[in-house]
């Protein structure tokens, strides 16, 4: 409660969760092991996002370019998303957290995209956090998924071109009625958005930790929002 008081805690915080390889490299284990020991960490951080008072967490799980990695590394990740579907019900019931994915779900295996749909089915009325998983993931093919709806409504003469605002493209992105991030954390160092909310990421703060994903904590998280609560927001130089 006392860390809430005086932290100025950003209403949506989007995570590009990185480092698991190079975690488990450095203690000699295959790569996998570290996408094990970053799943536990993503449970503890919907809890701690919760606890902390974050309206929206969103976290960047699978990209659409990841499908280009070993097979043995894409099947366990695949095995690790079944596990904690399964896991995250009982963490969102338990913690009030609504769960939506954003994503193209239908490349994934059919009892995969039946629990993801349960899990967002089951936890559609909670109210105290939105928890947005990115799987399957990538900000270009979110932008041409929604643009191909969106010339097909204008072909089908619902949508008139002329009345296309930037509320019209929010509503054709996976993200529609969600809020952009106020902040966005990157683990492990990388300087790189890595196809990630490349629109609604336009304003958003950004923060770097080379801490790798697997050895994030709830510290980590304060003092990312921390560094967010020091500095002055700015959209097109005038003070927000
Ligand atoms: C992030 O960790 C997890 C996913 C992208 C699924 P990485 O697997 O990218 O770890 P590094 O970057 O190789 O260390
Ligand atoms: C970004 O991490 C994707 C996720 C965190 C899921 P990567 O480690 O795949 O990033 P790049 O593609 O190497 O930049
Ligand atoms: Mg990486």
């Amino acid at each position: 409660m006392e860390i809430q008081n005086e932290l100025q805690v950003p209403s949506h915080v989007a995570i590009i969760m990185d480092g698991n390889g190079r975690w488990a490299r450095r203690r000699g284990m295959p790569r996998k092991m570290g996408h094990v020991e970053g799943c536990k960490v993503v449970e503890q951080t919907v809890r701690d996002a919760a606890d902390l008072g974050i309206s929206y967490l969103t976290v960047y799980a699978f990209s659409t370019e990841n499908w280009k990695r070993s097979e043995d590394e894409v099947s366990a990740l695949m095995q690790l998303f079944r596990i904690y579907i399964k896991k995250l019900l009982k963490v969102a019931t338990e913690k009030n957290v609504k769960v939506v994915m954003i994503g193209e779900r239908s490349r994934f295996a059919p009892d995969l995209i039946e629990g993801l749909n349960e899990l967002e089915e089951k936890t559609k009325d909670n109210t105290r956090m939105t928890f947005v998983i990115a799987i399957n993931y990538g900000a270009r093919d979110e932008i041409r998924r929604g643009m191909t709806r969106m010339a097909q409504d204008v072909k089908e003469g619902k949508l008139e071109p002329d009345s296309i605002t930037e509320q019209t493209i929010n509503g054709y992105l996976d993200t529609a009625g969600l809020p952009d991030p106020d902040l966005l954390i990157r683990t492990s160092g990388e300087l790189r958005l890595s196809n990630f909310l490349l629109w609604q990421l336009a304003y958003t703060e950004l923060y770097v930790t080379d801490v790798l994903w697997p050895d994030f904590n709830k510290d980590c998280l304060v003092e990312a929002i921390r560094s967010y609560g020091k500095r002055e927001r700015r959209f097109g130089g005038v003070l927000k």
